[in-house]
């Protein structure tokens, strides 16, 4: 149902993709996962590698996943799927079933070295990372003054920096 495509394939405005579609985060495995809804995020190369950016803060039920995973999946959807995404991005998977709200399907994929990650069947692209790096954002290095007013309750994102290990589109 997906096809992995090589990365150079790629052909998408990084701007809109991110900045206008959302997408969702998720990690834990086939047996324990969450996924939430992302609007920030970046992707580029990093120490050599083609990397995806990820930011989140730790009152998320799905920062403790992403803590304790070795990976994530970044899996972005048609637009028809607008509705879930604002439902995922709306509710806690401490008191919702997000899969049983939404209708959307989990499904595990196979990374590096046994990793198993989660993303949905209903997503047409997905990246699949093995996590690479932690920073929580330090406030005292923010240089624009403006970017405090983000965190009124001082919930400070964590960035993560996933090494993409492959990237999944949906077969036609
Ligand atoms: C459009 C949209 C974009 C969002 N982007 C982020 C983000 O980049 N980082 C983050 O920590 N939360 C973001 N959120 C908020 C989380 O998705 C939201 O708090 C969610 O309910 C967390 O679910 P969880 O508790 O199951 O992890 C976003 C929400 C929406 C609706």
């Amino acid at each position: 149902m997906f096809e992995r495509i090589d990365i150079d394939s790629l052909e998408l405005n990084p701007f809109s993709t991110i900045g206008t579609d959302d997408f969702l985060v998720t990690a834990g495995d086939g047996e324990s996962w969450n996924t939430m809804t992302a609007g920030w995020g970046f992707f580029g190369v990093m120490w050599s590698k083609p990397s995806f950016a990820i930011v989140v803060r730790d009152s998320r039920h799905t920062y403790g996943f992403l803590e304790r995973s070795a990976g994530f999946t970044a899996s972005f959807f048609p637009p028809e799927y607008r509705k879930a995404l604002q439902f995922c991005g709306a509710h806690s998977g401490r008191d919702t079933d997000k899969a049983a709200a939404t209708g959307l399907t989990p499904i595990v994929v196979e990374g590096p070295e046994g990793l198993d990650l989660v993303t949905f069947e209903q997503a047409n692209m997905v990246f699949c990372c093995s996590k690479a790096s932690r920073t929580v954002l330090d406030p005292s290095q923010f240089i624009d003054a403006g970017i405090e007013k983000h965190y009124p309750k001082k919930d400070y994102h964590t960035l993560y920096i996933g090494y993409i290990d492959q990237v999944l589109v949906r077969e036609e």
